[in-house]
């Protein structure tokens, strides 16, 4: 890792918060763009000026993988910075993110300075569904929000962030993400072993084997590997069938690759 004067530590599956992160980046300038999943310290060691989180809002709250990545690092040597996170979400996007991040920042010697919300598309394709249009209008409109945030944190501008967190939701998401939810995906004949799927997973939970993709338990539902899948062979239940997959336009799939650990394509 090389030195910066800034952090963006972020989480993503379909390059919305990548997207999101590179913007905040390139604004302040100097920063470290670091995805969570590649990330095995567990201190964070530099004089950072500005710490960030960037990460999709699950179930309104805070993906599994971000909790416990902030329940983990210890932020002392950082603790006077400008911290500041980012949730990323498709739909109504309530929930208690900012009440979350600050209450684990404050266990690990920081706490949260700002918090701020950007509507991008909704990956969620179980209980939703996409168009090539409504992609592009939702990407249009998110464009002036994410420029505001960029502006806000180079500012290092203060938000309120709630004492509490009425939702309380993320803790079901969190319970149900145990019960196998990799069990639900189907595969169909198509599937040609390609192994994309198992690239971009964040959790490291898919192998091939003799030429299929097998789950091992620790799915965080993400969809990463139903979005990326170039034959659209993965479906959920009977839940996403002829569904569109959607990647955001500017992310690569190498980008998303290397989100996770860094092997390459070539
Ligand atoms: C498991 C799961 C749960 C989600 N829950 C919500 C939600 O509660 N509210 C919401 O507005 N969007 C929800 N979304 C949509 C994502 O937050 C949104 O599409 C986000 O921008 C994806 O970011 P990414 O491309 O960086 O992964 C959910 C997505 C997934 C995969």
């Amino acid at each position: 890792m090389e030195m910066g004067h800034n952090v963006v530590f972020y989480f993503t599956s379909t390059g919305n918060s990548l997207f999101v992160s590179r913007k905040i980046a390139a604004a302040i300038g100097e920063c470290d763009v670091i995805s969570i999943p590649n990330f095995k310290d567990r201190e964070l060691k530099y004089g950072y000026e500005r710490i960030g989180f960037v990460f999709p809002i699950y179930a309104l709250g805070t993906p599994r993988l971000v909790r416990n990545f902030l329940k983990d690092m210890n932020f002392a040597n950082n603790g006077r910075g400008y911290y500041f996170a980012v949730a990323t979400y498709g739909g109504k996007g309530e929930g208690g993110v900012f009440n979350e991040v600050h209450t684990l920042l404050k266990s690990n010697g920081a706490a949260l300075n700002a918090g701020f919300k950007v509507k991008m598309v909704h990956n969620y394709v179980v209980r939703h569904s996409l168009t090539e249009d409504g992609v592009r209008e939702s990407l249009e409109q998110a464009q002036g929000d994410i420029d505001y945030i960029a502006e806000s944190v180079k500012e290092k501008s203060l938000t309120d962030i709630p004492d509490e967190n009425p939702f309380g939701m993320s803790h079901i998401y969190a319970i149900r993400s145990f019960m196998r939810l990799d069990r639900q995906f189907v595969i169909s004949e198509n599937c040609e072993g390609c192994g994309l799927c198992a690239k971009v997973c964040p959790a490291t939970n898919i192998k091939i084997a003799d030429g299929r993709p097998v789950f091992d338990g620790r799915c965080e539902h993400c969809l990463a590997c139903l979005h990326i899948c170039p034959n659209s062979c993965m479906d959920y239940q009977d839940k996403t069938q002829n569904k569109m997959r959607y990647r955001h336009p500017e992310i690569t799939v190498e980008d998303l690759i290397q989100c996770v650990n860094g092997y390459s394509l070539t």
